[in-house]
């Protein structure tokens, strides 16, 4: 784990090498070789969403995943029976709670961890027990950051989707606004004793205002690596979003 205010780590998010794959049919790109790459270019994690819907990854992605990544997996998973039987059997490194909608492209707001504190207290008690670290994927909100310190999450993931669309839209002043928020949530959500993850819609553009928040400890970055990959490769997509977060960190390039 990484020291307080130090490097970041980066987790690398492969599911779209998955829909790339599932858009075919065909047995490639395989988003185990993507892994291991991303392991070569200097990732610290690698993430993966095993859907309800399994649009992307699927069983058999997880299975090869356990089997031979040598990196921590940070498993992202909707909070039902099914996916707790499955990471209980797997006992991935970290477990992140997402919410999940079936008519949704993405994961496109945070769960609401306030209004369903009971129930996700004892869902993910058995992962915590199993050794799991768990992380509830939050908007920059105070009373979601309050309610995951409370049921014992040791992780919540601030989502950035909403920053990055303001952003993209030009709508700076708006951007500014969230970025603010999400400055506030993790300094908040760090006083809670809570470690602090950060991630969605993440770009080269995005990621330094981010990344330079000292609480902050890891960032989960897919889509837009996996898509600047078709034009640079993966390898160099991630040494240069690598060279962003450590430069927005203020530590010398490696
Ligand atoms: N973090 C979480 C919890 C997510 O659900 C996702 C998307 O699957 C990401 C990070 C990565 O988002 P993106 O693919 O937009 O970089």
């Amino acid at each position: 784990m990484t020291d307080f205010a130090g490097r970041l780590r980066l987790g690398v998010n492969i599911d779209h090498v998955a829909t790339v794959r599932n858009a075919r049919g065909s047995a490639y790109p395989c988003p185990l070789r993507a892994a291991k790459l991303a392991q070569e270019a200097g990732a610290d994690g690698i993430t993966a969403h095993l859907r309800e819907d399994r649009r992307h990854i699927s069983d058999a992605d997880i299975d090869g995943l356990m089997e031979t990544l040598t990196l921590p997996l940070n498993f992202e998973m909707a909070a039902t029976g099914e996916m707790q039987a499955i990471a209980l059997r797997h006992k991935p490194h970290a477990v992140c709670i997402v919410p999940e909608k079936r008519e949704e492209r993405t994961t496109e707001g945070g769960l609401d961890v306030a209004r369903d504190d009971n129930r996700l207290a004892a869902f993910i008690a058995p992962l915590r027990e199993a050794g799991c670290r768990v992380s509830m994927f939050i908007g920059a909100d105070e009373a979601q950051v309050t309610a995951s310190a409370r049921i014992g999450a040791q992780v919540v993931e601030l989502h950035t989707g909403h920053y990055c669309d303001l952003h993209a839209e030009g709508r700076l002043a708006e951007r500014d606004e969230e970025l603010a928020r999400l400055r506030e949530m993790t300094a908040y959500a760090h006083s809670l004793g809570l470690e602090v993850h950060a991630g969605h819609g993440l770009t080269y553009e995005t990621v330094q205002p981010i990344a330079a928040f000292p609480e902050v400890m890891e960032l989960n970055i897919g889509h837009f690596l996996i898509a600047e990959a078709l034009f640079k490769g993966l390898a160099p997509a991630i040494t240069e979003m690598r060279r962003l977060m450590d430069e927005a960190r203020g530590l010398p390039a490696q």
